[in-house]
């Protein structure tokens, strides 16, 4: 009897010992890793994203943390998924933490390490692999963040929603864009985005209220062609330089101003040339002795919502591109809105301040709001008149997205998941009504 009783004692506490053992495993420090490693290994670079294999890793993850699953496809292969904690009080409106699945493209051979094998150099603890900045860490964040919560036992009282989208780095036209106009997003009724922001090499955090509008301008000039050894006027070349410089010259006086510290990159409008196209073509390269009839100059243009955008257009049709000059004008791609579209940070905003003070529970600093220089799919949530905050927890950490050797940092990946873990729980504690609170009260 005595035998069995400590027999029975030693066998549950070896149970306990194992339990605790396998517990603690999946929320060590090096599991936590490995996951995301596991995630980067995913080769979802556009054009050919392995979305299948993306979708089967979130719904593993999301199914050992209990979540609710759910797949949208609403263009054949382009899945976005849906995880759902629901919260306790389904009057509120909820919290949605985006992320985007897919990756830019990669240059192998420019880059130390595999891009997709996630290899971690000893020396310093940083992760390499596409993706690890933008923005597959942040996705895995929400969830560590999300397992974290788990583990003490917080239940929310907002529904805590993730979407994982496809496309984000081809526009978001199958993923966001078409999500935030479906049914099942309405039905939601989604009152917080979280979405991508950017690293920073400083120690603060960087967050972003708005981001820049591409116009992608493609202007043309003609002229009248002629022997290459005779000087006359109106050339297309001649044409188009003319406008060239005129570009370039606007370009400096905004590049000035965020190298004089005047400006944010963001609040300035950037103009970069992207193609320059002329000359008539021989079997060795060009013909030297001809002034060509037709030139054109194509450059990525990005507005911020604070500019003037009819003053811009006046200064495109009378400088860049002029009639009087024989030139026309395109635009390949134009994003324009009614009215300027940003996220308040002010106090009408609750959101703002929550995320400020749950960074700071976390030991963290929240920079000044930003414009974003690019673009993100936040702009589908903001144009719906939600308020979309972009935020990617990376600090002390170069800016490499899309670039060689794009890292994030093992110990600041940690920090990131900590930081989230306190705006997760803020967020989806918060009780106040809100204008969609309001409104699904209504539903
Ligand atoms: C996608 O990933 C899965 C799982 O790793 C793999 O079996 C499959 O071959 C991949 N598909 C393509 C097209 O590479
Ligand atoms: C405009 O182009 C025509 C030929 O297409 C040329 O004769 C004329 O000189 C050009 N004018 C200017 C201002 O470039
Ligand atoms: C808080 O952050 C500071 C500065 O990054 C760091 O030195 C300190 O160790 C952190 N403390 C905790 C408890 O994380
Ligand atoms: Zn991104």
């Amino acid at each position: 009897m005595a035998m069995k009783t400590s027999t029975l004692l030693l066998l549950s506490l070896i149970l306990a010992q194992l339990l605790l053992l396998s517990s603690s495993t999946s929320t060590s420090s090096s599991t936590i890793i490995s996951r995301f490693q596991e995630y980067l290994q995913i080769n979802t670079a556009q054009p050919n994203p392995n979305y299948s294999a993306a979708t089967d890793f979130i719904i593993s993850q999301a199914k050992s943390l209990n979540l609710e699953t759910q797949i949208i496809e609403f263009v054949k292969n382009k899945p976005l998924v849906i995880l759902k904690w629901p919260g306790k009080n389904p009057f509120l409106s909820s919290i949605l933490l985006n992320s985007h699945t897919d990756v830019v493209p990669v240059e192998p051979k420019k880059w130390f390490f595999s891009p997709f094998d996630a290899n971690i150099d000893d020396l310093s603890g940083n992760i390499y692999a596409r993706g690890a900045q933008d923005m597959k860490c942040v996705g895995m964040q929400y969830l560590e963040a999300i397992r974290k919560l788990k583990g003490v036992g917080f239940q929310p009282i907002r529904d805590v929603i993730l979407s994982f989208v496809p496309d984000e780095e081809i526009g978001g036209h199958d993923g966001a864009e078409k999500f935030v106009g479906s049914d099942d997003f309405l039905k939601m009724n989604v009152g917080v985005v979280l979405d991508e922001g950017l690293a920073s090499p400083g120690e603060e955090y960087r967050v972003f209220y708005a981001e820049r509008s591409p116009w992608w301008l493609v202007i043309k000039a003609v002229g009248a062609p002629g022997h290459g050894a005779k000087l006359y006027d109106g050339t297309a070349m001649e044409n188009l330089l003319k406008s060239v410089e005129s570009i370039r010259r606007f370009r400096d006086s905004q590049f000035d101003l965020v190298k004089g510290g005047v400006k944010a990159e963001g609040d300035v409008v950037s103009v970069n040339m992207v193609f320059l196209k002329a000359g008539t073509p021989s079997p060795t390269g060009f013909v030297m002795n001809l002034q060509p009839s037709e030139a054109q100059a194509g450059f990525d243009i990005r507005i911020p919502p604070t500019v003037d955008q009819a003053s811009l257009e006046k200064r495109l049709a009378e400088e860049w591109a002029p009639s009087s000059r024989n030139m026309t004008y395109e635009f390949k791609q134009k994003v324009t809105t009614e009215k300027p579209i940003f996220t308040a940070y002010d106090s009408s905003n609750p959101w703002w301040k929550l995320l400020e003070d749950a960074v700071k529970a976390a030991n963290g600093t929240v920079g000044k709001p930003e414009i974003f220089p690019a673009s993100t799919d936040a702009r589908y949530f903001r144009v719906r008149g939600l308020p979309a905050i972009g935020f990617s927890p990376m600090a002390r950490t170069p800016i490499l997205l899309h670039d060689h050797n794009e890292f994030l940092n093992q110990d600041e990946y940690l920090k990131g998941i900590d930081i989230y873990e306190s705006i997760i729980k803020a967020y989806s504690s918060y009780e106040e009504p809100t204008r969609d609170d309001e409104s699904r009260a209504e539903l």
